[in-house]
């Protein structure tokens, strides 16, 4: 069949170039979104009088017909056609004869394309902030068991103050939260109507802009028909809260790793979730942390593409921005992927709570606190860390931790101590002593865990209202 503009043409289109152009190799994830925009703009043509009803009723059936298809892979995609836009056109006047062919009245695929993309995005962002939340689920229910569980806090990966593991599961909650919360945002300027904007200028149709809107559940119509074919505004941002998104995931993947590892030993991934080695036996990888760490760098990589394409790009719309899908797709398939390995595998994770504690006994990580002890003898915080450098080298240099010394050897370095020194260096004690807003006492953990449960059923709420 000849191409669907083909009446300017003198020649067939060479085959390399229908190749190269093509976009329905990837596109076609689009078809649903483009059948279902397709039935808005139909049933507004009636509406507006453009079209007579019985038509648009016969263009309905037939869009309908070819979704069924679709779904059944009945339909086989030409290149020919070259996109998802074209092919559902051409198959749509198979399936009805020329009254197929008034659909497009009205319309461009510069704004019909972009309007699947702004119905495909919206989907996916919902479904992600559902499957974040589910992760945010699976660490809470991990920091609950863990309110008691002390493991030396890291800064420089240098053992620095006790905390409680709750604690530090809680910092990802957070982190998650914000993600969840970018992508409700980002909703806002993914929910509105591209279409009606035509090639770049509009129609000379009395279309119904607003009538298509809220058909389709758009908030808002684009004000601007330039903008409206030309805007990837939307994308960019989805690419970039993807990237921010999969770095929270890298982080934790890292820790993952660090922490099964036999040096660290401190958490024990189930075995679900690993895989084993061809060669070594006794190998147990944590494969699936490893790979969401690696593939953090394509969804960067999709940023980076798609800004690259949009730099300079004269208005309205160019071919170029047919590059904006596959990286999208690319990036979604991606964090779904990751994010749909991390909740259950978080769910399972084993906690070596004595591993923890062991860890905890055998450092200097109670050091800040008895200098704090001697600042509350009336010591300058300065002299204090001094004072308590020495203590520690003394330790090291004797093969002992500061709870293994006893008073008289505390008293070569300072008059102030006494045997309350005892119960300050306590790991419990430590943490518990961190009794601030946001920090790792036991109390405030817990009520953290409260709060990110309010902001949980908001998100809740938010996906119910949004699915
Ligand atoms: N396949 C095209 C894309 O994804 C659809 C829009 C084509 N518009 C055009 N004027 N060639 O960008």
């Amino acid at each position: 069949m000849s191409k669907l503009w083909g009446g300017r043409f003198t020649k067939q289109t060479n085959h390399l170039v229908d190749e190269y152009t093509a976009s329905i190799g990837f596109d076609q994830a689009l078809a649903e979104e483009d059948i279902q925009g397709s039935l808005a703009h139909v049933t507004m043509l009636g509406k507006c009088g453009i079209l007579p009803q019985e038509d648009v009723e016969t263009i309905k059936a037939g869009l309908n017909k070819v979704l069924e298809k679709i779904h059944n892979n009945e339909i086989e995609f030409s290149v020919s056609d070259e996109d998802i836009h074209m092919n559902v056109e051409k198959n749509l006047i198979a399936e009805i004869g020329p009254v197929g062919g008034k659909l497009h009245t009205g319309r461009s695929r510069n704004d019909q394309v972009a309007t699947d993309m702004h119905l495909y995005l919206r989907k996916r962002v919902v479904e992600l902030s559902g499957m974040l939340h589910e992760l945010q689920k699976a660490l809470v229910v991990q920091a609950r068991d863990n309110l008691d569980t002390i493991v030396p806090g890291y800064t420089h990966l240098q053992r620095a103050q006790p905390i409680l593991f709750a604690h530090h599961l809680m910092a990802y909650v957070s982190m998650f939260q914000r993600d969840i919360e970018r992508l409700m945002d980002s909703y806002k300027r993914i929910n509105v109507l591209p279409l009606g904007a035509g090639a770049l200028a509009g129609t000379t149709f009395p279309i119904d802009r607003h009538f298509v809107a809220e058909q389709l559940q758009f908030d808002r119509v684009y004000e601007n028909s330039l903008d409206a074919v030309s805007d990837r505004d939307f994308i960019l941002e989805f690419l970039s809260h993807a990237s921010i998104i999969m770095m929270h995931l890298s982080r934790l993947s890292e820790e993952l790793v660090l922490w099964s590892s036999t040096e660290f030993n401190f958490i024990e991934l189930d075995d679900a979730f690993c895989t084993g080695s061809s060669i070594m036996p006794q190998k147990k990888n944590p494969d699936v942390p490893e790979l969401v760490r690696g593939k953090t760098g394509r969804v960067y990589g999709n940023l980076m593409g798609l800004l690259t394409v949009l730099k300079s790009l004269p208005l309205a719309y160019n071919k170029d921005m047919q590059e904006d899908k596959e990286g999208m797709f690319d990036t979604v398939a991606t964090l779904e992927g990751a994010l749909q390995l991390f909740a259950p595998m978080i769910a399972t994770m084993k906690v070596n709570k004595t591993r923890m504690r062991e860890a905890v006994n055998k450092d200097f990580s109670n050091a800040t606190d008895i200098a704090d002890f001697l600042v509350g003898k009336g010591l300058p915080f300065r002299q204090a860390h001094e004072v308590i450098g020495k203590t520690v080298l003394y330790c090291i240099q004797n093969g002992k931790y500061l709870l293994d010394l006893t008073l008289d050897e505390f008293k070569q370095f300072s008059e102030l101590f006494d045997d309350a020194i005892y119960e300050v260096l306590q790991p419990e004690t430590v943490v518990n002593a961190r009794n601030v807003y946001g920090g790792t006492a036991t109390d405030q953990v817990a009520d953290a865990i409260k709060r990110s449960e309010v902001l949980m059923r908001m998100t809740e709420q938010w996906l119910e209202e949004h699915q």
